[in-house]
């Protein structure tokens, strides 16, 4: 039994080792380096956030954005973008952004 409870979380340990690296090497091909997040940025979320369009959150307005990260938190701020709001189509225009991403863009945003 102990046997093959160790073989069992070997194998996970496996497959969660080579999983990182697969998720690894999609984020390093398809998503945003961190010198892009301004050109990222621009693409999509600067449409609406640089104007303060729709009522969007201006970028640069630390105060609220601030403000919205301790109310909300980060994760749900990501989660947010990700499925949309009212006023904000899902993915906020970035068709190929990470959770880090909008993490990094939101961050952007706030300052
Ligand atoms: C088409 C306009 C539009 C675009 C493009 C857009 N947003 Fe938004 N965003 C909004 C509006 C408007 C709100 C305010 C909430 C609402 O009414 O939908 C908002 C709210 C948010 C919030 C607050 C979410 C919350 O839970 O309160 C975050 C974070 C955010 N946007 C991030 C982004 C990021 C990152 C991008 C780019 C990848 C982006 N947005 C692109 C319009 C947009």
């Amino acid at each position: 039994m102990s046997a093959i409870t160790t073989l069992f979380t070997k194998t996970c340990r496996l497959l969660i080792g080579s999983g990182a690296a697969l998720v690894l090497t999609t984020a390093m091909t398809t998503s945003a380096s961190a010198a892009d997040i301004a050109t990222t940025y621009d693409n999509s979320c600067a449409a609406c956030h640089d104007s303060g369009a729709l009522n969007a959150i201006k970028k640069g307005d630390s105060a609220k954005w601030q403000q919205l990260i301790q109310q909300k938190g980060m994760p749900a701020l990501i989660n947010s973008v990700k499925s949309g709001m009212t006023q904000m189509p899902a993915g906020g225009l970035c068709d190929n952004c990470s959770n880090d991403d909008y993490r990094k863009l939101i961050d952007y945003m706030s300052k």
